[in-house]
């Protein structure tokens, strides 16, 4: 039997806030990057991570090929990037020319630091250009670690490997905003807030939201300098308008940035709804032979952004494929993990090195619906459904 509601993947929570402040923007026609939610969307995040500077952008996309670009990579360049995870940051390393090299995952779907060392130690050789690749002869300028699903990478790790190597490191947490670690060295630090930069995604199925929308945060005065410079058409005297360089148009506007200040005052409570039906789905979904939930990495506090189900194929008698029409069949949406970046057409030529674990989890995985609008009883009707699919 169909459930009367669809239950959707994930979809924007928005309210009276949000709205208080776009007719805000509205009633005084400051619709454009030039009003003033913009910074003031940029100094809320710098107190929210920490992080000492923040540049918005019009995506994450563009964020990450800025952020990779200001931290030298050029055409010819080699970027270490995962196998499994959204084409988006891959899609930025091929717009500046670069190739990526792509990297196995670990328990989490994070990248693998120790097949990342194992890499450059093995298969790299350092010149007084810096490190190449021995296969490829090109340079790798930088490694983008993923924070998939919202779970913090390791990155005490994959910091420690790649300063040893003279890398630098650009943190994709599209997915991680409020995303922190609560142990070790990195203990109080947010992802993407450790890296040469870091770039956050406010697209419509993110934990918040501004329609589209990205924020690079950086500690180096430099970099968030060049950067604001860059989006911002590269403007060198705003009265004659100047342009010693080509710039990008590519800052967010008020209207979006409204919505964000609005959006990150609700963070914390979503963080708190995402991880009340986490611990939901794992509590109803463990005793059920086959299946486990996704869990989360130690000495970390993800926002838990997707919950990702994992199935055994010995243990529980559908497939994934199965699974999700039976599902859909009832009205719930869900969504298998990423196809592998080093098997999508336009890379596959690129190097890809020991990509195994990834592989096992893109067969197993689907993500089940994880919006903050999501009731206790939606996720009993998702666990009944899975539970009745078995026959
Ligand atoms: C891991 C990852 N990186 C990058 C992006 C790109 O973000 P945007 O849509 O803001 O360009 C997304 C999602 O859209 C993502 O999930």
């Amino acid at each position: 039997m169909k459930n009367a509601r669809f239950i959707p993947l994930s979809v924007p929570n928005l309210g009276r806030e949000e709205k208080i402040l776009v007719d805000r923007c509205i009633e005084t026609s400051w619709v454009s990057s030039a009003g003033a939610y913009v910074a003031e969307f940029e100094r809320a995040i710098c107190a929210y991570t920490g992080a000492r500077y923040a540049v918005s952008c019009v995506n994450a996309t563009m964020g990450l090929f800025l952020s990779l670009k200001l931290c030298g990579v050029e055409a010819g360049d080699e970027v270490i990037a995962p196998a499994l995870t959204f084409i988006a940051p891959i899609n930025a390393i091929s717009y500046l020319g670069a190739q990526p090299v792509f990297m196995d995952c670990d328990g989490y779907l994070n990248l693998d630091p120790v097949k990342l060392e194992r890499f450059l130690r093995e298969e790299c050789v350092r010149t007084a250009k810096g490190v190449k690749n021995r296969r490829s002869g090109r340079r790798i300028r930088a490694v983008l670690p993923v924070h998939v699903f919202g779970n913090p990478c390791q990155m005490d790790k994959i910091m420690r490997i790649a300063r040893c190597y003279g890398l630098r490191v650009v943190e994709d947490a599209a997915e991680a905003m409020g995303s922190a670690y609560n142990r070790g060295t990195l203990k109080g630090k947010f992802a993407g807030t450790i890296g040469d930069a870091g770039v956050f995604s406010f697209n419509g199925n993110k934990i918040i939201t501004t329609g589209a929308g990205g924020m690079i945060v950086t500690n180096s005065k430099k970099l968030a300098q060049q950067c604001k410079y860059l989006t911002t058409q590269a403007k060198d005297d705003p009265v004659r308008y100047i342009h010693n360089e080509i710039g990008y148009n590519f800052r967010l506007t008020n209207l979006s940035s409204a919505m964000g200040i609005a959006q990150l005052r609700k963070l914390e409570r979503f963080k708190r709804i995402k991880k009340k039906n986490y611990l939901l789905y794992k509590s109803a979904l463990s005793g059920v032979e086959g299946l486990s939930l996704l869990d989360t990495p130690e000495g970390t506090s993800p926002n838990y952004w997707f919950y990702s189900l994992i199935i055994d194929k010995h243990r529980f008698p559908l497939s994934r494929d199965r699974l999700m029409q039976v599902l859909a069949r009832k009205n719930i949406e869900t969504r298998p993990i990423w196809y592998l970046n080093h098997w999508q057409k336009p890379f596959r030529g690129c190097h890809a090195y020991g990509v195994e674990r990834a592989v096992d989890f893109w067969r197993r995985v689907v993500n089940l619906p994880c919006s903050t609008d999501l009731s206790s009883d939606d996720v009993a009707t998702v666990v009944d459904a899975i539970k009745r699919s078995r026959g």
